[in-house]
């Protein structure tokens, strides 16, 4: 008996495929999947920007290293433009402080192998023309209104990375204003990354931005009584919206202050461990000409960019906080996690840290950031550190070998996702793979996957997880547990855009179906995503078995199989048209507490700090 029951057609399925694929699933525009970093003018020389002075900068960060080590964003602040605007009504350069136009220094920028940064505002006038009203009355250097054709003249530039920012504007058009410009940006033909200056956090901006300043301005002081915010005010702050980061979207707590002239150096070091462990931009703001060996240092920790750089892109943030003694984590791509000390006394302090309470078993190695050493393996930390001072640590932990996984058989009746088989000894399937063709269809982790060591390519649809690219000869093995004896309707969702697809099933080596065809998909050619359930009644006995999914025809994809008690299979498809919003809805890495362990949770599902799955 075999017939179709069930259609399943993804109309949409090139819209959901784009959003679900890999490189976009993270970023609007999809860049900046790391913390961008650089260097912004406006922290260290404020309005007194010119040509010579940004050449020179671009320069001493190729020849310092700092280009080398990833600080790749060359970015001018405020001041660089005209009062007014040209003929044409663009923008246009200081004629003179930037007498050869932006177009040159954008060259001369990318020439040094950099990336070309620019300063704009959502309002009529820039900060610094609004605030210096006297000087430039009059002053068009607000894109309001204007924002094609300023995105338009950025990109003819060769800009790579615009700051947007607030001032002189309608406190009503915040998101109307903002979205004006990135679409903008999308529409301008170049990349460029979109970092909002607004001062303040909202939950509209990582649809339309890469970062957003999550506070005011920073200054140089640990904590400010004046108009600005110190140092320790802003991590505070930042802290808040750890959960929105994720890759192309990054809280931004402003720029460095190291390596200028307020903060103690203790405070710079901990400026650099708290942008680190919260994925925070880092943009220099000192003049790199003329650095002190002590603060290039700083910069060009490798450990502290790793941590800052880390590609799961999780900002770390404060899991405990006794007497101003606090201990912050941050979740690292590799298993590892890292994790800062700091003391926010006046006095010197010892911070501490019980790896169990991070809820690690047993000694991890411990790799020191700034003292560059390898600490041992160990079961707690503690770090007597000076006023406002910090340690910024790696946990090294080795995956621990896990014992060959004899996974729960699969009920009949029940339901069998194809993909849920065993990936490296996590996973619910005790299934074994046989794959003729051995090659990665160009399935990536993310929106789809190729499972190592399997040969197996393993789909996100807009239905789900299939398996896809089967050929003939190859088979999914699954362990099931029939609950009774009897005759059971198996139906089994399926796909090909060939007209000779098919598979067969047995059980414990004997075959318990005939070839079963799979129809061909519609719209013909091409199409995998046209699924089918097809039908066929199968006689089964009480107890475990190995069930085997054979191809026996041409490439097909497979989403699942189902047994049912005869004639009792019901319909899958309103089920399946459910999912694609929970497909759609790429969340980004959480960090979360249970009891005293830490777990992430990414996608709905939930994992502990060694990245294994957890229930
Ligand atoms: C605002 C921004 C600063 C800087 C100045 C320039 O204050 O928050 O980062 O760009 O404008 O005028």
């Amino acid at each position: 008996m075999l017939q179709i029951v069930g259609k399943i057609s993804v109309a949409t399925t090139l819209v959901f495929f784009g959003l679900t694929a890999p490189a976009m699933a993270q970023s609007y525009n999809n860049l900046a999947l790391t913390p961008p970093m650089g260097w912004n003018s406006w922290n260290v020389f404020h309005e007194n920007i010119n040509e010579k002075q940004i050449q020179q900068i671009a320069d001493a960060m190729v020849s310092s290293g700092l280009k080398d080590a990833g600080y790749i964003y060359l970015n001018l602040d405020d001041n660089w433009m005209a009062k007014h605007r040209d003929a044409n009504g663009k923008l246009t350069h200081d004629p003179d402080r930037f007498s050869s136009g932006m177009k040159a220094l954008g060259d001369y920028i990318h020439s040094k192998g950099l990336k070309f940064g620019i300063y704009g505002d959502r309002g009529t006038r820039t900060c610094h023309h609004y605030n210096n009203s006297d000087q430039f009355p009059g002053s068009e250097s607000g894109s309001n209104g204007r924002e094609d054709l300023d995105a338009k003249t950025f990109a003819s530039w060769g800009v790579d990375y615009l700051k947007y920012d607030n001032c002189e504007s309608n406190p009503n058009t915040q998101e109307k204003d903002y979205t004006a410009m990135s679409k903008a940006l999308l529409n301008s033909g170049r990349d460029i990354v979109f970092s909002i200056c607004m001062w303040e956090y909202k939950e509209w901006m990582p649809k339309i931005a890469n970062l957003w300043r999550t506070t005011f301005d920073i200054g140089p002081a640990w904590i400010s009584t004046s108009w600005y915010r110190g140092v320790y005010q802003i991590i505070d702050d930042n802290n808040k919206y750890w959960q929105n980061a994720k890759p192309g979207n990054w809280n931004d707590p402003d720029m460095l202050e190291v390596g200028n002239n307020g903060l103690s150096y203790e405070e710079q070091k901990s400026q650099m461990t708290m942008w680190s462990i919260m994925a925070a931009p880092i943009m220099i703001s000192s003049d790199v000409r003329n650095m002190s060996n002590e603060v290039k240092e700083l910069y060009l920790n490798k450990e502290m960019i790793a941590i800052n750089q880390d590609s799961l892109g999780v900002q770390g943030h404060r899991i405990s906080d006794v007497d101003g003694k606090q201990v912050w984590t941050k979740p690292l791509r590799s298993g590892d996690i890292a994790v800062a000390l700091l003391n926010n006394n006046s006095s010197t302090q010892t911070v501490e840290c019980t790896f169990a309470d991070l809820g690690i078993e047993g000694e991890v190695e411990v790799y020191d950031a700034w003292q560059k050493e390898n600490l041992g393996a160990r079961t707690s930390v503690s770090a007597e550190l000076p006023a406002h001072g910090s340690a910024l640590l790696r946990l090294i932990i080795k995956p621990v070998p896990r014992k060959p996984f004899k996974g729960k058989a699969f009920a009949i009746p029940g339901k069998i996702e194809m993909e849920d088989f065993d990936i490296n000894g996590v996973g619910r399937g005790n299934t074994t793979y046989n794959e003729n063709d051995s090659e990665d269809h160009g399935a990536t982790e993310g929106g789809s996957s190729y499972r190592p060591g399997t040969g197996v390519d393993i789909y996100k649809k807009a239905t789900g997880y299939i398996v896809g690219y089967n050929q003939a000869g190859e088979w999914l093995e699954y362990s099931v547990k029939v609950a009774k004896t009897g005759t059971y309707t198996m139906s089994a969702a399926v796909a090909s855009a060939n007209s000779t697809s098919s598979f067969k099933l047995s059980i414990d080596g004997e075959d318990i179906t005939e070839e079963i065809a799979v129809p061909q998909a519609s719209s013909g050619e091409n199409n995998y995503d046209d699924y089918n359930e097809v039908e066929a009644s199968v006689s089964l006995t009480e107890g475990e078995h190995i069930l085997r999914f054979t191809v026996t025809g041409d490439w097909m994809d497979i989403d699942y199989i189902k047994f049912c008690t005869e004639g009792q299979c019901e319909a899958t498809s309103a089920i399946r048209q459910a999912t694609p919003a929970a497909v759609q809805n790429i969340t980004a890495p959480r960090l979360f507490k249970k009891g005293n362990a830490l777990f992430i949770e990414k996608n709905g599902k939930r994992f502990d700090l060694t990245g294994h799955r957890i229930k």
